[in-house]
């Protein structure tokens, strides 16, 4: 997050960086200037704070982001804690920018693999409006945090060495192999993080009436969030049409020239901002269905980026002031 603020020339003035007092004192570098990380308590903001990016967790988020919009600084919360509440903005700048307001101090970022198919949903709903997704991922490690990573580095090391493997953070071996189950599980058989697929696109979108199904599953990659969408139209839309309109929809880049074997993959994505569309055909089950590959970088588009482009977005609707933005 710190990274994109630099390389997008956000105005900062003062940049402050939170942790727990496991990092306090470490520093990290903005702009070529060390920043030190101060431990984080609830007496850590003041007013003349503007905007706080919160990525620590649920209950961090729970506790934390009322105690700053209080003093009056949005905050554009990572995690999952606010996400469904009716009065909180979920936004993917692409598609509903239109819902941020000045009074809602709290702002939601979606979750990682919900972001990145609808900024590919999005411009052919407004064409040929979507009736039902199937939509089946492929998520790196990197979307259960550092110590994921570390986990899959480590499993691979021991595996080559012939040490056992013990998992930690995923329920099962996650190196050499794919774990279909991402959080816990719910009485109606789905993972939370399948849930949030669901929920979270309607509420984006602004649709309650999509009819959405996803199975969500971790895979051995480190970085990028790969996704097989299948689209049911009220419409007719060809697979043409649908390139065309993907061609030019913000934030996508259509990588599709199967002749030539080319099509999006995470280790293309990984580092890169756009949502990377391919593979997009007519789905042959289906009267108007379009099936299409996205992959993005689930750091970048999947959460910092995404949550940095929602400042961005406050800036430009002169919600937040700040001179020649
Ligand atoms: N990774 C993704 O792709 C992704 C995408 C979308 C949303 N999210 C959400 O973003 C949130 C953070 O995820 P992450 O993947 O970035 O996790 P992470 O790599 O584990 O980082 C967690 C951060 O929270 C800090 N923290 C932990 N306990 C704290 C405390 N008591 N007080 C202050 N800071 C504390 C940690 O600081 P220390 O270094 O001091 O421990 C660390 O900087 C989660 O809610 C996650 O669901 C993640």
């Amino acid at each position: 997050m710190v990274s994109v603020l630099e390389e997008r020339n956000f105005p900062v003035e003062t940049l402050r960086l939170f942790a727990s007092g496991r990092s306090e004192g470490n520093l990290i570098p903005f702009r070529g200037s060390p920043v030190r990380i101060e431990r984080l308590t609830p007496d850590s903001f003041s007013r003349d704070i503007d905007l706080l990016f919160l990525s620590a967790g649920t209950a961090i988020s729970r506790e934390y982001a009322p105690i700053a919009a209080k003093l009056g600084i949005f905050v554009v919360d990572n995690s999952s804690c606010w996400r469904m509440e009716e009065a909180v903005p979920l936004v993917v700048p692409e598609v509903n920018s239109d819902a941020l307001r000045l009074e809602k101090k709290i702002i939601a970022n979606p979750n990682c693999s919900t972001i990145q198919m609808v900024c590919a949903l999005y411009p052919l709903h407004l064409r040929a409006r979507i009736k039902r997704i199937i939509v089946s991922t492929y998520q790196a490690v990197s979307g259960a945090g550092q110590k994921a990573i570390v986990e899959l580095e480590s499993q691979i090391k021991d595996l080559a060495e012939g040490n056992p493997v013990k998992p930690v953070v995923f329920p099962h071996q996650i190196a050499h192999n794919l774990i279909p189950q991402i959080d816990v599980f719910l009485e109606n058989g789905y993972t939370k993080e399948e849930m949030k697929m669901v929920n979270e696109t309607r509420k984006i979108m602004g649709d309650d009436s999509l009819m959405i199904t996803a199975t969500c599953v971790r895979v051995p990659v480190y970085i990028g969030h790969s996704e097989v969408v299948t689209v049911d139209f009220s419409e007719k839309i060809s697979a043409a049409e649908a390139t065309e309109i993907l061609k030019s929809a913000p934030g996508i880049s259509v990588i599709d020239d199967p002749d030539r074997s080319l099509y999006p993959l995470p280790i293309l994505a990984a580092g890169r901002d756009e949502v990377f569309v391919g593979r997009i055909r007519k789905d042959l089950s289906c009267e108007n269905g379009i099936s299409f590959w996205v992959v993005s970088d689930n750091l970048r588009k999947g959460a910092a980026l995404n949550a940095v482009q929602i400042g961005e977005s406050l800036l430009q609707k002169k919600y937040l002031s700040c001179d020649g933005f």
